[in-house]
């Protein structure tokens, strides 16, 4: 089998952050969802991975390389525009060839990989299999509707009058005949070739399409609260696997006076001086904690500095300096090279350089 993933798409979601790094290359658990996507489909013994790039394709380019870091090949497929993802599976035809593959999205975050997912897809001779869970709010994505024996009925993309709470998850394992399908559909409402109407089309000619309901948790990461549930969920998953003498690296320093529970992960040459840490919570390469409390939930990128401030349910990418705000910082998502401060000059005000489509909460 081989796998595709697409990572195209601008997160306009979570801008301005994705105006200056594709939304997959953020990292939840300090680690881009994107490369968990690569070692998830490697977990499930697929070695040939095609990537589906935009117009953010040199940054991803740049990360991944040719994938042999996480032991895979990786192949990079330009898509001149965003067609949608049908269109990203015709143009990745010749990648693919009549091999079977698992397709997955470079932003979905799913507990427990996908290795059963691939194992149950090729010990049966389904020509296709689809992820489905149970939503709040289906209407959102691609939806099925059932039947009483479980075979699938319909799937619509994004009905505003959903017909059942279940939506596709971003995760669809195809033979070769999905190309069949993607050469006869045509663009949605939205103007691109749904991937959705394709698998309708695949069940229309009655070739062999399985559901399989995912009980686990999934997030579709689209907005920065998407991003930080999805880092609640990876750390708790991660310390859950993680034995707890691998968690702290012997290479970080860690005052006495500091205290940090079990759950926490701290990485090469981080500092931690005189600071509580409750976790779960995980404190990247080389950055430094100082006379600070951070909270569960919290991941702080490599290169990071908390100086006297209170953080919880964070996500702080690279290069941040955090200091002296006087209030606890909860619930943010925080870009590269920020600086955040209590500043003391007169008169007293809030004073910002923020990039376009930022949201600051004052209270
Ligand atoms: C796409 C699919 C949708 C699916 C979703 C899962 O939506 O079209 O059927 O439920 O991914 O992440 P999009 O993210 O393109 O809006």
């Amino acid at each position: 089998m081989k796998g595709l993933i697409l990572s195209g798409g601008k997160g306009t979601r979570l801008y301005p952050l994705t105006y200056t790094r594709a939304k997959q290359l953020i990292p939840v658990a300090n680690k881009p969802i994107l490369v968990r996507v690569i070692e998830s489909i490697r977990d499930a013994g697929i070695h040939d991975i095609g990537v589906v790039i935009g117009e953010t394709g040199p940054e991803v380019r740049e990360a991944l390389g040719d994938g042999k870091q996480w032991g895979v090949n990786i192949v990079y497929i330009p898509q001149d525009s965003p067609d949608g993802l049908a269109h990203a599976v015709k143009i990745s035809r010749d990648f693919l060839g009549d091999d079977r593959f698992v397709m997955f999205l470079g932003d979905n975050v799913i507990e427990g990989g996908v290795d059963h997912l691939v194992d149950e897809f090729s010990r049966n001779n389904w020509n296709s299999q689809i992820v489905l869970k149970e939503v709040e709010n289906a209407s959102a994505y691609g939806v099925a509707k059932l039947r009483d024996d479980g075979s699938i009925e319909q799937l619509i993309e994004k009905p505003p009058h959903p017909p059942s709470n279940l939506a596709l998850v971003g995760i669809y394992m195809f033979d070769h005949h999905i190309f069949e399908a993607v050469n006869a559909i045509q663009p949605s409402a939205r103007g691109e070739l749904e991937i959705t109407d394709a698998i309708q089309w695949l069940i229309d000619q009655d070739y062999a399409v399985f559901p399989h309901v995912h009980q686990g948790w999934w997030i579709d990461t689209g907005k920065p609260t998407d991003m930080l549930e999805a880092n609640s969920y990876v750390l708790d998953e991660l310390l859950t696997d993680m034995p707890v003498e691998a968690r702290v690296s012997p290479d970080a320093t860690i005052s006495s006076d500091s205290q940090i529970d079990s759950r926490v992960i701290v990485e090469r040459g981080a500092q931690i001086v005189d600071s509580v840490i409750r976790g779960p919570a995980i404190i990247g390469e080389d950055t430094v904690v100082e006379n600070s409390y951070i909270g569960p939930f919290s991941s702080l990128y490599h290169h990071v500095t908390i100086e006297n401030c209170e953080i919880e349910r964070c996500i702080i990418l690279e290069h941040s300096t955090i200091s002296d705000l006087g209030i606890r910082l909860a619930d943010s998502l925080i870009g590269r090279h920020v600086t955040l401060k209590r500043g003391d000059k007169k008169p007293a005000a809030l004073r910002m350089n923020l990039g376009d489509h930022s949201r600051v909460w004052v209270i």
